[in-house]
């Protein structure tokens, strides 16, 4: 199961040689991965966006933030079904679906979560953090009912991790979060599985490393391969802009550490989060990424510059899976490294999305 690198056998090159012969091309085999943490939408964004993912992972744990959420486990199925119905002929994805916590979350409902056999987690939204998060949660004491069911069925607690208190700066919020919230959740409910979605900062990695074996968290691609000068890089950028916010360079290099560092801890979540160009491109525009059209092939990157290539298997096929108390994948992919350029959009319903690394190259490409 361990990943296999490779390359053409090609003679050294002597120094000194000005012809400069084509440079081996490496590749990558690891298991097929999964994404613990996407946004599908719905309709016309739904079919298409659905084949970047699918062509990718086997799996991926599908954000219920839909407008409305997905709160009920009857919801999640018809999601599902319709996410079933666009996937491309002959594709082989499994959604993980998952259920939208709010304060009006009947107790019974996560009974009947553990029993559908397609729900695999259920999604904390701060009031109003993010995207779609109005009817999220204010006081989270009030779900611990809830919680107290979800260890019982031993269901994860996804947690987009901030507060949401004004006085808190926004760069902050992430850093604020842990000790006034995840730190007494942690003490109520030790038995209960937390995944803390896209860390942002040193803070959140160490606070995960010196965690229970209970909870564990996902990295994206923008994270480990952008800090926030990204967001003013020659004018406001606003298809850098997401939640959490990126960071400094310095949370930028913590998170590149614990991604490569072999803690079963972290694992792959791309948050990959598409919103249409105008939506973007506004005097308040969306929080989001668009990831999932080259989601693998940018971590590579990360990990090929951290001299980290042979964890990107744990990291992107394995920890999450294990995590979960899901299979692994058995079937394979291969990345080649072979820079290729991404399309300066890519249709969906009426407009455009606008993808990360509109225009410019990547390093490592999807083969087949
Ligand atoms: C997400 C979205 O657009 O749904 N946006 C984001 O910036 N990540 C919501 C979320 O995950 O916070
Ligand atoms: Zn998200």
């Amino acid at each position: 199961m361990s990943p296999r690198l490779g390359g053409s056998a090609r003679p050294p090159v002597a120094a000194g040689c000005d012809r400069k012969p084509p440079g081996p091309v490496a590749h990558l085999s690891l298991a097929r991965p999964d994404d613990w943490h996407v946004h599908l939408r719905d309709g016309a964004i739904l079919a298409a966006v659905l084949p970047d993912t699918a062509r990718r992972f086997a799996r991926a744990i599908v954000m219920p933030n839909l407008d409305p959420p997905v709160r009920t486990v009857a919801e999640a199925l018809a999601y599902r079904a319709r996410i079933l119905a666009a996937l491309p002929a002959h594709a082989r994805f499994e959604p993980l679906m998952t259920l939208y916590l709010t304060e009006a979350t009947p107790v019974a409902e996560i009974a009947r979560a553990h029993a559908s056999g397609v729900i695999h987690a259920v999604k904390y939204y701060p009031a109003g953090a993010t995207t779609n998060a109005a009817f999220g949660v204010r006081d989270l004491t009030r779900c611990y009912p809830v919680l107290a069911a979800m260890e019982r069925h031993d269901l994860p607690l996804l947690l987009h991790g901030e507060v949401t208190d004004p006085a808190v700066d926004v760069f902050d919020r992430e850093a604020v979060f842990l000790e006034r919230h995840l730190a007494p959740l942690l003490r109520a409910f030790p038995g209960l599985r937390i995944v803390l979605e896209h860390i942002t900062t040193r803070a959140a990695a160490q606070f995960v490393s010196e965690g229970p074996d209970t909870l564990a968290a996902t990295i994206t691609a923008h994270h480990v391969l952008l800090d926030r000068n990204a967001l003013f890089e020659g004018g406001l950028r606003p298809h850098h802009y997401c939640r959490p916010l990126l960071k400094r360079a310095d949370h930028r290099a913590a998170l590149i550490a614990a991604a490569t560092g072999g803690s079963p801890k972290f694992f792959l979540g791309t948050d990959s989060a598409p919103h249409l160009r105008h939506a973007k491109e506004s005097d308040c525009g969306c929080a989001g990424i668009y990831t999932a059209h080259a989601a693998l092939e940018l971590y590579a990157e990360v990990f090929e510059q951290a001299r980290a290539l042979d964890r990107l298997e744990a990291f992107a096929s394995i920890n999450g899976a294990d995590f979960y108390g899901l299979p692994r994948n058995e079937d394979r992919i291969t990345l080649v490294r072979e820079p290729w350029r991404v399309p300066p959009t890519i249709p969906a319903g009426r407009g455009v999305l606008v993808p990360l690394r509109a225009g410019e190259a990547i390093a490592w490409r999807l083969a087949g």
